[in-house]
């Protein structure tokens, strides 16, 4: 047997290499060549293998599969199966984990072609399909005065309802997967199925909230709609002088905000250039979003503070989702990490993880180009609304208590053990400020190595799930995603 090891060792990596191409000619074969891009020259190839974390885009899979329907899917699981080979789900291409959404040498599965939607007014239940961004969804919607839960950024991809997805309306209405009522998913076995309350619960359960690219392929959205009218909303940028006032403003408004139409994202930004001791390397950028055309109070622990630049007003939807700039998802892609942290207000370690943020931002000067630590509040009514529509995979303890969104983006060109000693500082950084007992990491910003699912209280169930839909372990061993170890 011993001279045989040498031997696989040597066609193994052949083999890897041509399952991709295999899985894409026998794709081809059943869907078309209309549906399948394998030239790296194509314009569409290119556009596919973008991704917001341009760490991603040297990433060349042997073709992109562009589905139309969930039997389309379900061909190209089948075939992919059968091939052996490695694969990607990629709907908006904005999770910053290495082949979360990318492969290399696989087949990349390019949801952007099903971008149906529908309205029924006398349900008030609207569907979406996994392609296109939410700013075109929303777009579709507004013309019935009624939208989705879904990203506070026009650019961003459904994948974020499928790890709960954080909008100006969560405060009323729930995480974006909450307004869930049914999904179309795909299965890892090629069955195409429905998940809801009333068929394959679990699954659905699975859905809401504990991550995309896991139990299948979502082909159909079917949500709860939500009203949409005049909004009070703008930016409010702060600089040095303010900042300490600013920052005890946000931790007020978490743990004190009882308003469910208002909803804040407070945004502290870090360049790596030098500060010369004259602070232009910092600013607070205040995301306040009110939905109706009156905030009155809720928001005047802010508006009390004289900013450098505030663009407050009435906006439509549309508008408020192109906050602070229309493309700002696209202006802001670049070598981007994400990481999280879970806090309760009142509790000190507000201010002792701005505390150790700020010392290493000012330590690590140079190494990186942008820092921001985002405080996205989960106040009582969001986690109520959630309870209500029947709870999501997190099981959300009651609020008030905050995410913090550490972003990290690096200069382009650094060598990867520059990159890798940086990433490392970072992410003991970001650990050393703890998280409070019981409280999920969000799992929409959180880093591979943080392991969000095994925070979450149904981490057991999750598990189970995932072995009764994806029982050899297809996903988990061909494309990326969350460890169920
Ligand atoms: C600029 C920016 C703004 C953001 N704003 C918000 C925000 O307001 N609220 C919030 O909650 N999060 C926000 N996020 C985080 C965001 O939710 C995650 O990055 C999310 O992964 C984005 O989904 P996507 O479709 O764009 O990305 P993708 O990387 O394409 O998808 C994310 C994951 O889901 C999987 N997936 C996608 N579609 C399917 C499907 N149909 N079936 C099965 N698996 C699927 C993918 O394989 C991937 O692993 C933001 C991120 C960025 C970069
Ligand atoms: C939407 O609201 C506007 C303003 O109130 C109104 O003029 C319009 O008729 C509404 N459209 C629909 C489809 O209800
Ligand atoms: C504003 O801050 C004060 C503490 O200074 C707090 O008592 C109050 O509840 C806050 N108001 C809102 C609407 O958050
Ligand atoms: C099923 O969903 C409906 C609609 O949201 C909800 O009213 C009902 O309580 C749910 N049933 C269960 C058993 O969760």
């Amino acid at each position: 047997m011993l001279p045989l090891i040498p031997l696989l060792a040597s066609i193994a990596p052949v083999a890897a290499t041509a399952a991709g191409p295999a899985a894409c000619a026998k794709i081809t074969t059943q869907l078309g060549s209309s549906k399948v891009v394998s030239s790296e020259l194509s314009l569409s190839y290119i556009e596919s293998i973008e991704y917001w974390s341009t760490l991603q885009d040297a990433y060349k899979p042997s073709c992109v599969v562009y589905p139309k329907s969930a039997q389309d899917v379900s061909i190209v699981l089948q075939a992919v199966r059968a091939a052996d080979s490695r694969f990607a789900i990629k709907a908006g291409g904005h999770n910053p984990n290495t082949f979360y959404s990318s492969v290399d040498k696989g087949v990349l599965l390019d949801m952007s072609s099903m971008t149906e939607k529908s309205y029924d007014p006398d349900t008030t239940l609207a569907t979406y399909g996994p392609g296109g961004v939410f700013g075109d969804i929303y777009e579709y919607f507004a013309d019935y005065n009624r939208t989705v839960v879904g990203a506070r950024l026009a650019g961003v991809g459904t994948g974020l309802a499928l790890g709960g997805g954080m909008s100006y309306l969560s405060p009323q209405y729930g995480l974006a997967c909450d307004s869930f009522r049914e999904l179309e998913i795909v299965l890892p076995s090629g069955e195409i199925v429905i998940a809801s309350n009333k068929s394959n619960p679990d699954l659905y359960f699975a859905s809401r909230g504990g991550g995309g690219n896991a139990y299948g392929v979502v082909t159909k959205y079917t949500v709860q709609s939500r009203p949409s009218g005049e909004f009070w909303a703008g930016n409010l940028i702060y600089t040095f002088p303010q900042k300490d006032n600013v920052i005890e403003a946000i931790g007020n408004f978490i743990q004190y905000n009882t308003d469910p139409k208002a909803a804040i994202i407070g945004t502290y930004e870090k360049l790596g250039t030098p500060d010369l001791n004259l602070n232009l390397d910092e600013a607070i950028i205040m995301f306040l979003v009110y939905d109706g055309p009156d905030p009155g109070d809720a928001f005047s622990n802010f508006t009390s503070i004289t900013p450098l630049l505030d663009t407050t007003g009435i906006k439509t939807y549309l508008e408020v989702v192109n906050m602070p700039i229309p493309m700002s998802t696209e202006i802001s892609r670049g070598a981007n990490i994400f990481r999280v942290g879970v806090h309760r207000p009142g509790d000190g370690s507000y201010e002792n993880a701005l505390d150790i943020w700020r010392d290493w931002a000012e330590t690590n000067k140079g190494r990186y180009t942008l820092l921001s630590l985002d405080f996205q509040p989960v106040p009582k009514s969001l986690t109520d609304a959630s309870n209500a529509q029947g709870g999501n995979a997190m099981q959300m303890p009651d609020g008030p208590w905050f995410w913090l969104n550490y972003l990290i983006t690096t200069p382009p060109g650094m060598s990867e053990a520059d990159f890798n000693a940086v990433q490392a500082s970072y992410r003991d950084m970001v650990k050393s400020s703890g998280n409070a007992e019981g409280l999920p990491l969000f799992i929409n910003d959180a880093n591979y190595d943080q392991n969000p699912l095994q925070t979450f209280s149904a981490f057991a169930k999750l598990q189970e799930i995932k072995k009764r839909y994806d029982p050899d372990n297809f996903f988990a061993d061909k494309t990326g995603g969350w460890s169920f170890e």
